[in-house]
């Protein structure tokens, strides 16, 4: 196989254009290291490309359409070098291609390969199918019967200070508004010992801080030695890897959030203080209708319970406006819950209808002159939320991991445990440390800081 493609070209540069969630950014990770022993190096100019990999999301219609925009300006530069007697392959990758199959070649003939989040780990058999058999599409998008992860080299890059990692894929909740069962297919946790060594590895490769990804991470419930176990559990064995400073996970489902959670997030220090716990709405009968199998008492009580265990715990969410259905007053007991829980900061989004989901044929749609004004009203809201939580930073101590420099010269940039991103002076090299920092002056998308020690 590897011979297969290297026999054709030495060195060739791949781009690759990430979408959606994390776990997109996780498994293009992977399909770079996947591409890397065949001798494709990674370029973010697409006019040097020899490969373009577009990894794509399906969540919302805006994010699909997005990619036969960008796939008709990337044609542009394939039609170029194909003047001059080179080839650029074309790859589409990620939900869309879940979702949408061989129509994409259909409506973009130039696109060698449509490969699925689950089957990535075969691009370069698509690639050597492309190349050396001349075939003019190579597809696959099967559903792996184990595990995705079982084919994907462990060799890999390094990720930097702060490194994703999945650990569970897919789900079995079915919302009725999400695609995402339907191109992730069915829930999966990967084997502790295979995510126990991959920390390990991470953080040998310099990570501090480790994001523990999957579409319903909280449902994660992985065979180790001892059985299956929970997040929690999980959370609690990679908390000992020594090097590792900052655990975060998500993304959560709040019916999972029970006295277990409650307890870790009391008890572990490394676990950062900020949670992305999605509500989607605050009215029950929404809930209800959207099978989140919650209500909102039980979301204010899994807030009330995580606050207790951990005071200085801070929360993020997800929202949809105009769900089939919606009320004014249901909007309104979503901004009631929006007030009562005071969010560091929140997505919002207009329902979008996704084919083949039960909420995309119900016929009390909500007009979109309406769901628009909700947004705005709900952005509204959230958006001084969020300035508020920021402003109340300001005076406060606080440690940051610090990954890159800033704009000006010995400015350097890093993260709270609440994500907010700080810059700083410094003489020394702070790239790689988590210092101490008092902020002092809040910025439209950042915080200003000072050192508390000057001699860091
Ligand atoms: N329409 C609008 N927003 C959606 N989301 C998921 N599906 C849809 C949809 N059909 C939002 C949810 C989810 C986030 C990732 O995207 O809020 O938490
Ligand atoms: Fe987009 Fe969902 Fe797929 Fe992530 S899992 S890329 S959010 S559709």
């Amino acid at each position: 196989m590897k011979e297969a493609i290297t026999d054709m070209q030495a060195k060739k540069k791949l781009m690759i254009v990430t979408y959606g969630c994390q776990m997109n950014v996780y498994d293009s990770i992977k399909m770079a290291d996947l591409m890397r022993p065949f001798g494709y190096e990674q370029t973010e100019q697409v006019s040097e490309a020899d490969m373009v990999i577009l990894n794509t999301c399906n969540i919302r219609e805006k994010a699909a359409e997005k990619v036969y925009s960008e796939l008709g300006r990337i044609k542009q530069f394939k039609d170029k070098k194909k003047a001059n007697g080179n080839n650029m392959l074309i790859a589409v990758a990620g939900c869309v291609s879940q979702a949408e199959g061989d129509e994409i070649f259909k409506r973009a003939p130039f696109v060698d390969i449509v490969v699925g989040p689950q089957s990535f780990a075969t691009l370069p058999e698509l690639v050597t199918k492309i190349i050396r058999d001349h075939d003019k599409h190579a597809i696959n998008l099967d559903f792996v019967s184990d595990s995705k992860f079982d084919a994907l080299p462990e060799e890999a890059a390094p990720q930097g200070f702060s490194a994703f990692l999945t650990i569970q894929e897919g789900c079995d909740v079915f919302c009725k508004y999400c695609i995402v069962p339907y191109t992730r297919g069915a829930e999966f946790s990967r084997p502790v010992e295979q995510i126990y060594r991959e920390a390990n590895r991470l953080v040998e490769q310099g990570a501090k801080e480790i994001t523990l990804l999957g579409q319903n991470v909280s449902a994660y419930h992985g065979i180790s030695t001892e059985g299956e176990i929970s997040l929690p559990k999980l959370i609690k064995i990679l908390a000992k890897i020594s090097g590792l400073e900052r655990i975060r996970y998500t993304t959560s489902h709040p019916s999972d959030i029970n006295e277990e959670f409650f307890e870790i997030h009391g008890s572990e220090p490394k676990l950062m203080p900020f949670l992305h716990l999605p509500v989607q709405s605050g009215s029950n009968k929404i809930l209800k209708d959207m099978n989140r199998k919650y209500t909102r008492e039980q979301y204010f009580y899994a807030i009330e319970n995580l606050r207790k265990a951990r005071p200085d715990l801070s929360f993020s969410s997800d929202f949809i406006v105009g769900y089939p259905g919606e009320t004014d007053q249901d909007f309104e007991d979503t901004m009631d819950l929006v007030r009562h829980v005071n969010f560091a900061q929140s997505y919002s989004f207009k329902y979008s209808k996704r084919p083949g989901t039960p909420a995309a044929i119900m016929d009390n749609q909500v007009p979109e002159r309406i769901k628009a004004e909700r947004l705005a009203k709900l952005q509204e809201l959230i958006s001084f939320q969020q300035t508020e939580f920021n402003k109340n930073s300001i005076g406060l101590i606080m440690p940051v991991l610090f990954e890159k420099t800033g704009k000006y010269d010995g400015q350097y940039v890093g993260k709270t445990p609440y994500m907010q991103s700080v810059h700083v002076k410094s003489e020394t090299n702070l790239i790689g440390k988590i210092l101490d920092v008092k902020i002092s002056e809040l910025f439209s998308n950042s915080l200003a800081a000072e050192l508390v020690k000057e001699d860091a």
